[in-house]
């Protein structure tokens, strides 16, 4: 089958996890093309299955990447689709209330993407970040502890969860 992963990726991270997800569904034999919203080429008509996703920046999916949800929503419910978002950050799976980070960051415009869509499934996964790649706000808030605990630095994706999340998606196409 065809497959394209469509992602938004400010600084890198989320464009890591949609190569990752590409190659593995490519391993699996697929035809997979990975491309960054907004791409021109990137045409859901030309493909038999979708897979998109975002960074999340303060509760919300990249605005590019639901536009292009919203510009394909017919064509998009039509096909398999999949979402997937690249936000919490650190070691812990818990924040310090205590509650799911993977929950926690389920971006706010998930409810509207749902409905235009009807994916299989949204996945969160651990993202990255590099404070040399920070704008001038982000950094401020990272002088601040508070803002170091909230924003910390590295690299948490876990390729073994997105590996398995991709294979699950090339099964699915698989299965007759
Ligand atoms: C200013 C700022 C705000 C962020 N807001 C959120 C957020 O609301 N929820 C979340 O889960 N992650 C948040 N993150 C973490 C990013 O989503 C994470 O670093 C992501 O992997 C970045 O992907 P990208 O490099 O593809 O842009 C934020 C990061 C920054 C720098």
């Amino acid at each position: 089958m065809r497959v394209l992963v469509a992602y938004a990726s400010r600084h890198g991270a989320t464009a890591g996890i949609a190569e990752r997800i590409a190659d593995n569904i490519r391993a699996d034999g697929h035809a997979v093309d990975a491309l960054k919203i907004p791409a021109p080429a990137a045409d859901p008509n030309e493909y038999d299955a979708v897979v998109i996703g975002s960074s999340v920046y303060l509760g919300h999916w990249e605005k590019s990447a639901k536009a292009y949800v919203h510009e394909h929503r017919d064509v998009l419910a039509a096909k398999p689709v999949w979402l997937f978002s690249s936000g919490p950050l650190g070691d812990e799976d818990l924040d310090e209330q205590g509650r799911d980070k993977r929950v926690v960051a389920e971006p706010s415009d998930l409810p509207e993407l749902v409905e235009a869509v009807g994916p299989h499934e949204h996945h969160v996964f651990f993202g990255g970040l590099d404070p040399k790649q920070l704008g001038v706000g982000p950094k401020l808030m990272r002088t601040l502890p508070a803002g170091r605990k909230l924003l910390p630095a590295g690299d948490f994706r876990d390729w073994a969860e997105i590996d398995e999340w991709s294979h699950g998606i090339a099964r699915t196409l698989d299965a007759p």
